[in-house]
């Protein structure tokens, strides 16, 4: 794919992490009052818990809105707790009127997952593709669970995760012996037609990949540094991760 044209990101900086919640939240609920049946991508991990708190006590309407998650472990059932499925039961699904059927993950325990990671990116497709995609960033750059390196063509596929990821997300886990080796996730292709970019950092330990994201020269081996490409991304921050900034 070309990435000819690069696009000023939006760049919002909050005094602490509930506000940047709010922020994201408001945008969120905002394209929902004017499109109902929106198409919305959404993350996992610690960074949007705020803001999920934030969309389900504003009582806004899901009841039509259609969800397709970035990233799934490969191998982990959707009754496992640390599943993504698990993660966004708890966090959104079971808070709100959400239908069942609107809400969709990669299923982690596919029989065949090349074909589910196929059947994913029609589905989206099928869908008429994402409004808007909210997401997080690790703190080597990735997005959803593309890492370092990834092809900035690719589309929704196995990979192996990262050991830095691994050890980061073994927070969750027993150990990291039980930290799942690959992943299902959305390919930076399939993020870049999203027609709308939300990406939040919270805290220090993302304000290196935040100045990379901001100031860097796109390159793969940052993979967030793609959204300098895209033409419509906001990137929401609080203080602290936006802390690296040159202004
Ligand atoms: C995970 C997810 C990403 C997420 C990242 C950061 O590995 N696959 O989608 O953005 O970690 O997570 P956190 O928000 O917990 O720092």
């Amino acid at each position: 794919m070309m990435h000819g044209k690069r696009y000023p990101l939006t760049v919002e900086v909050f005094a602490d992490y509930k506000q940047m919640s709010q922020r994201a939240a408001d945008i969120v609920i905002e394209l929902v009052k004017e499109k109902p049946d929106a198409v919305l991508g959404l993350p996992t991990g610690s960074t949007p818990l705020g803001f999920y708190d934030a969309l389900v006590a504003s009582g806004v309407s899901l009841a039509r809105v259609r969800t397709f998650n970035l990233d799934e472990y490969l191998g982990l059932p959707r009754t496992h707790p640390e599943s993504y499925y698990a993660f966004m039961k708890r966090a959104l699904y079971d808070r709100t009127d959400l239908r069942p059927e609107n809400c969709h993950i990669p299923d982690g325990t596919a029989a065949d997952p090349d074909e589910e990671c196929r059947r994913y990116e029609e589905a989206i497709r099928a869908a008429g593709g994402l409004d808007i995609l909210v997401l997080g960033v690790g703190h080597n750059g990735h997005i959803g669970f593309n890492e370092p390196g990834s092809s900035w063509d690719a589309r929704t596929r196995v990979v192996e995760l990262a050991e830095s990821t691994r050890k980061a997300n073994a927070r969750f886990f027993n150990s990291i012996d039980e930290v799942p080796r690959k992943a299902i996730t959305m390919g930076i292709g399939t993020i870049m037609e999203a027609r709308r970019i939300l990406l939040l950092a919270s805290g220090e330990g993302k304000a290196a990949a935040i100045k990379e994201l901001v100031e860097g020269e796109p390159r793969p081996e940052v993979p967030a540094t793609v959204l300098q490409y895209h033409p419509d991304t906001s990137v929401l921050l609080d203080a602290a991760a936006a802390s690296l900034l040159r202004r």
